[in-house]
Order: structure tokens, then C-alpha cells, then sequence
């Protein structure tokens, strides 16, 4: 495992191009994702809704399979870490104190033709823009911005809030606004005392949240990457301060590994430390891990050391009292937070799109996605050699029906076995069970495995045995 000791600065950044995605273009994993049921345009019959995805039968298994795999690294395996579910809708002071309401949103520039609204930094030629020069009122002059479209001329950029709001209640005036939360983060502060006083948790300990957030994001795209309606799965480690620094350079690593422990190639993974002025409201140091994506590199998750803004600034709004105190040492302060955050969408497309690949196998094509065990949506597939012989599809049953009480398992009788292979193999099933005639006769199925394609006769009461072993290997 290669995890850089020194994460990668701006400045020292390789050539983009230097390393290649692991799918030239975006349309093999968009097409992959709705033919094979991972991903569907929500709203599809009437034309679609903008920047929100839905889910198919196989999204929602590897989605969950993510998650899943995220809450067992950071709650699960770890004495320190515990978790949260807090509400979509909060108190709406808590994003006027948390710096939302004031600064959280995005230069936005609109065509004087059309008067389509973009968003700055995406505009050709201005890609590369830093934040300050994000916020200067001439920038479009002095670039002599245009329209690519329809050669309009561009406004001064201003800044728009991107986050949704709603009215609580039966009045639709603006003391009933709330917010949709666009990140779990604040659910974790405002919560910092009951989680502390409930699980007596010393410091250092972490609070875990996977949940929807919302963005109305002015340029969303490239799939399920930025959507308006999102997942994150964030966690708040609260420290003291004097431990911050250091905690944070400890989580970097910590996260790296977990995306490469399920499979992601280290080679298209990099970190990328924000410049100064680049900085959300709230962030002392901020580096992403970053991942070659077929559109380029892009943030996959964020490791942010928050210092005390979040609980201090709760604090002196809300007058409650948020300091910890330390018997140790006999002090009592604002602990500071480290935060990593990530997202389940955007994890998920990562997995799918590192997993796949095209090979040819005697003069045929077959494509595979190469997704961890735990990630993948069926663990096993079982299959009959000959369908129209009754006592090999009740066997079938029989193994399926075992197999269902502990994993993901599918039964699939619809082609002949080379094609059956091939569609468990696109979809990232690692294990594939054949029943057949000699089956009846010695008690014996094939094991077929993913990856190499080789083939093990095994004793049918034994299915489900071997294939919870193999799972239970390729975790470690
Ligand atoms: N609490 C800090 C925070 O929200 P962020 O970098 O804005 O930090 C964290 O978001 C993660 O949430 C991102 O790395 C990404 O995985 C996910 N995320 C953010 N905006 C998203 C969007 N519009 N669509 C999909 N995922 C998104």
C-alpha cells in the first residue's frame, strides 16, 4: 500500500494528465449504470429533475454496501468513534452561527442574452482562478469573459447561497424559513454535550453521521459526482487543541487506506492541500483526497481541521455552556475538531468506475467490475447448467435459499452459463455457483470466481460456508 507521507500541494501537483483515468470517458459508466439498474435520471418520464439520481437495485445494494463499509472502519472497528442520526431540518439560527448563512455559497455569473446563470470558476478561462480573484468585481473584464454559446456578455460575479430552504409549519413568511442542511457536520455539534454526557466518552472521541444533504448547486454534473440532493458520510473528532495539528496529519493516511483497502488503484488517488484564500469559512487547513476521476481530479473527500470556530461560535450564540472538561489536567475548553469528510455518491461512482475493466477472454469481450467482496451488490449468483431439469433448479433453490439468510444472493436461469457468467461479471458478483447434471449424482457444484475465472468443485452443504470464508479473506 503506497500512501504519500507528504501530501501533494497546488503547486507541486503532477501533470493531470500524466496519470490516466481508470475509464477513458464517462459514457461507459453512465450507460453500465442504467442498462445494468445501478443508477436511474430521476424523474425520468417527465423529462428529468436536474442533478438528482435515483438509485436502481444494484445502486442501492453497492450504496449500502458503502456505507456500510464506511460505519465499520470508523465505528465499528474503533473504541473511540460512535454515531449520530440527527434531523434534515434544524433550528435555523444554527446555520446563521455555523457561517452558512453569511458564506456559503459560490460566485455566480449570469448571460446578459440568454440570462443563464454559471458558475465563475467553470467558465472557460477561468478555471484556475483563486478564490480572491473569484471575489474581485472586475475579474470578467479583466478577462473578457464571454458567453462561449452566444458570445453574451457575462454580469461581475456575486455570490449565491447554495443552500435549499423550506417553511416550517402552516405560514409561509420568513420566520418560518428553515434550511435543508448541507452538511451532517452541524447536526454533530449542536449534539457534542448530549453524545459527551450520554457514552461518557473521553476526549479524544469522534462522532459518525451518514445522511442526505442539500446543495442547490449552480453547476451540477458529471453524474452522480455534484448533485443537488446528496449523501454525506462525515465524522467529527473532537481533540484537544494542543492535539489538533497532529490529529489531523494521523486521519490523512487513515482515510487514504480505507479507499484503497476496498480496492481503489493508490496510483489515482492524491492529496491536495487548499491554498489560504481557497479555505471554506470554517477551516484552519483543509487537504482533500482527491481522485482522477475521467473528468479530471476531484475532490472524494475532505479531511478539515476546524479548530474551535463551530462549538465556539455555538457557544457564544446559543449561551450554552459546550466546554469540556478535562480531569487530567483540570482545565476546562472548547475542544477543537477534526473533520473527514465524504460522501457515499461520490465514494460509490469511485468504486464503480476503479473497478471496472475490459478484457478479452478466448476472442471474447467481457467486461468486469472488479468491486471488492463487500461492496459488491450479489455476493453470489447461482445458476443451472440445464434449467429444464427440474430437480437442478430445486437444488438451486435450496443452495439459494440457504445462502439468502446471510448475504446478497441471486438465482438466474434467463441464458445459457457462458452468458450468465458474463452479466454476473459486469455487475461485480465475485462468486458464481453451477449446478448440474453430475451435481444430482455426487452432491458437488462449481464455484466459479470473478477475477480468475477458475473453477472448484465443492460439496453443496459447503456453499455457503466457503463463500462466507472468502468474504471473511478478502477483508483482511
Ligand atoms: N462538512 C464539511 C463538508 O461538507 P465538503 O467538502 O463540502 O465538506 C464533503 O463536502 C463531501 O461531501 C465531499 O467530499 C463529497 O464527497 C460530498 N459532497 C459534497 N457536495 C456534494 C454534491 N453536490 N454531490 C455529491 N456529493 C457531494
Amino acid at each position: 500500500m503506497t500512501t504519500p507521507s507528504t501530501p501533494t500541494t497546488p503547486d507541486a501537483a503532477p501533470d493531470p494528465n500524466a496519470v490516466a483515468p481508470a475509464v477513458a470517458s464517462l459514457d461507459t459508466i453512465v450507460s453500465l449504470a442504467k442498462r445494468r439498474g445501478f443508477v436511474f435520471p430521476s424523474s425520468e418520464i417527465y423529462g428529468g429533475i436536474n442533478a438528482v439520481w435515483d438509485y436502481g437495485p444494484l445502486g442501492v445494494e453497492l450504496k449500502n454496501n458503502v456505507k456500510r463499509a464506511w460505519w465499520r472502519a470508523m465505528v465499528q472497528e474503533r473504541d473511540d468513534i460512535v454515531g449520530l442520526d440527527a434531523g434534515i431540518l434544524m433550528h435555523p439560527q444554527v446555520w446563521v452561527t455555523s457561517g452558512h448563512v453569511a458564506s456559503f455559497s459560490d460566485p455566480l455569473v449570469e448571460c446578459e442574452t440568454c440570462h443563464r446563470r454559471f458558475r465563475l470558476d467553470e467558465l472557460p478561462g477561468a478555471e484556475d482562478l483563486s478564490a480572491t480573484d473569484q471575489r474581485d468585481p472586475m475579474i470578467v473584464e479583466r478577462l473578457g469573459l464571454r458567453h462561449e454559446a452566444d458570445g453574451g456578455r457575462l454580469s461581475a460575479p456575486r455570490r449565491f447561497n447554495l443552500m435549499f430552504k423550506t417553511f416550517m409549519g402552516p405560514v409561509e413568511d420568513e420566520a418560518a424559513i428553515v434550511y435543508l442542511r448541507p452538511e451532517t457536520a452541524q447536526g454533530s455539534y449542536v449534539n457534542f454535550k448530549n453524545v459527551q454526557q450520554s457514552t461518557r466518552k473521553k476526549l479524544p472521541f469522534g462522532i459518525a453521521q451518514v445522511g442526505k444533504s442539500f446543495r442547490n448547486e449552480i453547476s451540477p454534473g458529471n453524474f452522480v459526482f455534484r448533485m443537488r440532493e446528496f449523501e454525506q458520510m462525515e465524522m467529527q473528532y473532537f481533540v484537544r487543541p494542543d492535539a489538533a495539528a497532529e490529529t489531523f496529519e494521523a486521519w490523512l493516511p487513515r482515510r487514504w487506506d480505507w479507499y484503497t483497502r476496498y480496492g481503489v488503484a493508490p496510483e489515482r488517488l492524491r492529496f491536495r492541500e487548499h491554498a489560504p484564500d481557497e479555505l471554506a469559512h470554517y477551516a484552519k487547513k483543509a487537504i482533500d483526497i482527491e481522485y482522477r476521476f475521467p473528468f479530471g481530479w476531484k475532490e472524494l473527500e475532505g479531511i478539515h481541521n476546524r479548530g474551535d470556530f463551530d462549538l465556539g461560535n455555538h457557544q457564544r450564540v446559543s449561551g450554552e455552556n459546550l466546554e469540556y472538561f478535562d480531569p487530567a489536567t483540570d482545565e476546562h475548553f472548547i475542544p477543537w475538531i477534526v473533520e473527514t469528510a465524504g460522501g457515499p455518491d461520490r465514494a460509490a461512482f469511485t468504486f464503480l468506475i476503479d473497478s471496472y475493466r475490459e478484457e478479452e477472454v478466448r476472442g471474447e469481450r467481457r467486461v468486469v467490475l472488479g468491486l471488492h467482496p463487500d461492496l459488491a451488490p450479489y455476493k453470489v449468483a447461482v445458476l443451472p447448467l440445464l434449467k429444464k431439469r427440474p430437480e437442478i433448479v430445486e437444488l438451486c433453490r435450496r443452495i439459494l435459499a440457504d445462502l439468502k439468510r446471510d448475504l446478497m444472493a441471486v438465482y438466474d436461469d434467463t441464458a445459457a452459463i457462458g452468458k450468465l457468467y458474463r452479466r454476473q461479471d459486469e455487475i461485480g458478483t465475485p462468486w458464481c455457483v453451477t449446478v448440474d447434471v453430475e451435481s444430482l449424482e455426487d452432491g458437488a457444484v462449481t464455484v466459479r470466481d470473478r477475477d480468475a475465472m477458475t473453477q472448484e468443485r465443492i460439496p453443496a452443504e459447503g456453499v455457503k460456508r466457503a463463500i462466507l470464508d472468502r468474504m471473511d479473506a478478502a477483508r483482511r
